[in-house]
């Protein structure tokens, strides 16, 4: 591993000078420092576009003019100064710039909440077709909603709907709530403390979730990025679904006889297979990446509650 903070350091800041200068050079310390990427880019040079240029204020594709711009000396120590909290504290970049993309919406977010990226994105970007059959939702819920992004992103997609935002942590709600300011929506969203569906009001119309599903094989494996992370918005028992059997048999009761249920529980649908071996769970195909996450309209969740409800 290269020693970036004792050497290269003040070093950079004296010679590097324009944007492209100081994404190279960050792309290459990240390479060089085996950073681990999963939150929210997948690269070192994505990775250190978007640190570089947010931490400028300027938009993630840049013009070959404008990565040739000078920087001046100010930002250049904030810039490297972030390239090390990276490196030495292994935090993942949404949360040194306070922001990460969802549906191609910026969403505030800091340690209190997960990064944004579920690939409930895609299924929201394509209104939940074939399911909500081109119905418009009068009222949504974003249950285990930690930024709010996956409820405020499905507005943009269902603007008239109502959105009710649950979460069983005050800090992810506080978060939540700088993000329905931020889109100037408390009229139309209500962030509510809830454990699950304790002190919701249904029907729903589309109830969206990504819970925490990760197993405990694959919370031990976890790269260090992922401990930034708060530990109840991952973990969910031995198998990752402890929370996900909770809603499975629960969710009927809180959704429109129209409805419609969409949950993630990303590598965990092994053990949801082998755990309701007769229910023909619909696992969605995904074109941008991203698996695990099954969808139910009222109707079939009906005919096979008896398997949850036990
Ligand atoms: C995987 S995170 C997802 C956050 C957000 N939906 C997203 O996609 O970025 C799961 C969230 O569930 C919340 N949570 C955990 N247990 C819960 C419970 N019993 N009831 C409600 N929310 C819960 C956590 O606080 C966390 O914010």
């Amino acid at each position: 591993m290269s020693a970036f903070v004792s050497t290269n350091y003040p070093q950079a800041v004296q010679q590097l000078h324009t944007i492209l200068d100081w994404i190279r050079f960050a792309a290459s310390e990240f390479d060089g420092n085996q950073v681990y990427f999963g939150h929210g880019t997948d690269n070192a040079w994505d990775e250190a576009t978007l640190l570089v240029t947010a931490s400028i204020h300027m938009p993630f594709n840049l013009t070959d003019t404008q990565q040739q711009c000078r920087l001046i000396e100010g930002e250049r120590v904030l810039i490297a100064q972030r390239i090390e909290q990276r490196i030495t504290q292994r935090i993942p970049v949404a949360y040194i710039i306070n922001q990460a993309q969802f549906c191609g919406l910026p969403f505030y977010v800091d340690e209190r909440v997960l990064v944004p990226r579920s690939p409930l994105a895609e299924i929201i970007m394509n209104r939940v077709s074939p399911w909500m059959d081109g119905k418009e939702p009068n009222r949504i819920l974003d249950l285990c909603c930690g930024s709010g992004c996956i409820g405020i992103a499905s507005l943009k997609a269902f603007p008239g709907a109502q959105l009710d935002l649950a979460d069983l942590s005050m800090d992810a709600l506080d978060v939540a709530d700088i993000n329905i300011q931020n889109y100037a929506l408390y009229e139309q969203v209500a962030a509510i403390h809830s454990d699950l569906f304790e002190n919701l009001q249904g029907p729903y119309d589309l109830i969206l979730s990504n819970p925490p599903y990760v197993d405990l094989e694959d919370l031990s494996d976890m790269p260090d990025e992922y401990h930034h992370e708060p530990a109840m918005g991952l973990g969910s028992g031995n198998d990752g679904l402890d929370i996900t059997r909770k809603i499975l048999a629960n969710a009927l009761d809180y959704l429109a006889p129209e409805g419609v249920l969409v949950v993630e529980v990303g590598n965990s649908w092994i053990h949801l297979e082998a755990a309701f071996p007769e229910v023909p769970f619909h696992w969605v195909e995904f074109e941008n990446g991203g698996d695990g996450v099954f969808v139910f309209t009222c109707e079939q969740l009906q005919q096979h509650i008896h398997h949850f409800r036990v």
